[in-house]
């Protein structure tokens, strides 16, 4: 069998009609816009209406994606819904969203926090790749306003609802997937988590009385991991196709907060407006993050055929995934061939790369001391 690449060919979102400003918030919890923005980046975002469920946003995402790939939902092989947040603990949304498109196949729900999407591209990539099937839908959808305590205010400005999906389908020509990593650190699982509703501590009235349905976040710690995470994934992916940071032609973050985003363009010494961001618009949508950015780069014209997207998201579990596409049928111009001047360029940037991460982390316990003594007087 020749090789056979996995791209995406269709994209599709759907966001809630409400419209939720920091202004709206500050009016429930004690907290400003000033410091929303100022700390996260983030002016608004889009909360459910009472219409919206996970699998009708899931649907309705998916049928952009469908039209866009100009294929039908009978012609999909499988459904891969990425959500922290479903209708039900059963069924599976996927299986809703598979009847409720009119689909044919194959359904599951993958669970995998904000990172849930990329790990459902890289899945649906090798279900591809395999000859096992050729077009999958990949969706990311989460309503998690309904997991989050509106009294808390370090948690509940940060997120938004919404719903993206993409079409990956089979190909012979070079592109899409080029590389991939999947990571998880179980031992930060508790920076993150819902405290109450599972096995461990079922609802009960100490649940309601304690509001412990509702997520609960060690900010820093999640912060301090997303730092460390975003570039030096990223990095070793991008390292892993053959490529350079300087190469990608549109970085897509996980958009949790702007703030973190800037740090891992400085540390990869990236222009940041190579970064798209779109949270200023939606907050943190966890599952649905990376997609509704792609999507809505692909709708401003930021991406064209050939383009190279280097793309990375981080949450609850500890999880993180990165993945490296090129966009529609391009030449890839990787680091192959041993004598090459691009091969060169590759080890030059490469070794620059690893001799300044090495001096950075030397430098930090020294630069932590300073910032800490400063901070006394
Ligand atoms: N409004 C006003 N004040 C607030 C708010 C708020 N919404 N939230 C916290 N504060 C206060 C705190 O109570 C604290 O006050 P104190 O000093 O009197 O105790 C002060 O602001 C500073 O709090 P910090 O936590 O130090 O603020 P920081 O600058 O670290 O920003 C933030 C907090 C925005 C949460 C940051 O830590 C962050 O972005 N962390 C990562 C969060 C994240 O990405 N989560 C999701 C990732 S996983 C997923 O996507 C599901």
């Amino acid at each position: 069998m020749s090789q056979r690449y996995a791209k995406i060919t269709g994209w599709g979102k759907y966001v809630p009609e409400r419209v939720v400003t920091n202004d709206d918030l500050a009016r429930i919890v004690d907290t400003s816009d000033e410091w929303i923005r100022t700390r996260t980046g983030i002016r608004e975002r889009r909360l459910r209406t009472e219409n919206d469920t996970t699998a009708s946003m899931s649907v309705a995402a998916a049928q952009e994606a469908l039209a866009v790939a100009g294929i039908t939902p009978a012609d999909v092989d499988l459904i891969i819904v990425a959500s922290s947040t479903p209708d039900y603990l059963l069924p599976s949304v996927a299986s809703q969203v598979q009847d409720m498109l009119g689909a044919r196949c194959g359904a599951f729900t993958l669970v995998a926090g904000c990172s849930g999407w990329v790990y459902g591209l890289v899945t649906a990539s090798q279900f591809i790749q395999s000859g096992g099937y050729d077009r999958i839908l990949v969706i990311g959808a989460e309503i998690i306003s309904f997991a989050l305590d509106f009294t808390d205010r370090t948690t509940c400005v940060l997120f938004g609802d919404a719903a993206a999906a993409s079409v990956v389908e089979a190909s012979d020509e070079p592109g899409g997937l080029l590389s991939f990593e999947l990571g998880s650190d179980g031992s930060g699982a508790m920076a993150l988590y819902v405290p109450d509703g599972g096995n461990v501590s079922p609802i009960s009235q100490r649940t309601v009385d304690e509001r412990r349905q509702y997520l609960r976040m060690n900010g820093s710690e999640i912060y301090k991991f997303a730092v460390r995470t975003l570039s030096s994934s990223l990095k070793r992916t991008i390292y892993d196709a053959g490529l350079t940071p300087d190469d990608i032609d549109l970085y897509i973050p996980h958009q949790a907060n702007a703030r973190i985003i800037e740090s891992a363009a400085r540390q990869m010494r990236v222009p940041v407006d190579k970064f798209y961001i779109n949270l200023d618009r939606y907050g943190n949508t966890s599952a649905a993050s990376v997609p509704l950015a792609l999507v809505e780069a692909v709708e401003e014209g930021r991406l064209k055929d050939g383009d190279l997207v280097a793309m990375c998201a981080f949450g609850a579990g500890l999880t993180w995934a990165s993945a490296v596409i090129q966009i529609g049928t391009g030449e890839i111009s990787l680091a192959q061939s041993f004598f090459s001047l691009g091969r060169a360029r590759y080890l030059a940037r490469r070794t620059s790369d690893a001799l300044l991460d090495s001096a950075q982390s030397a430098l930090l316990p020294l630069y932590t001391f300073w910032y800490g003594r400063r901070k006394k007087e």
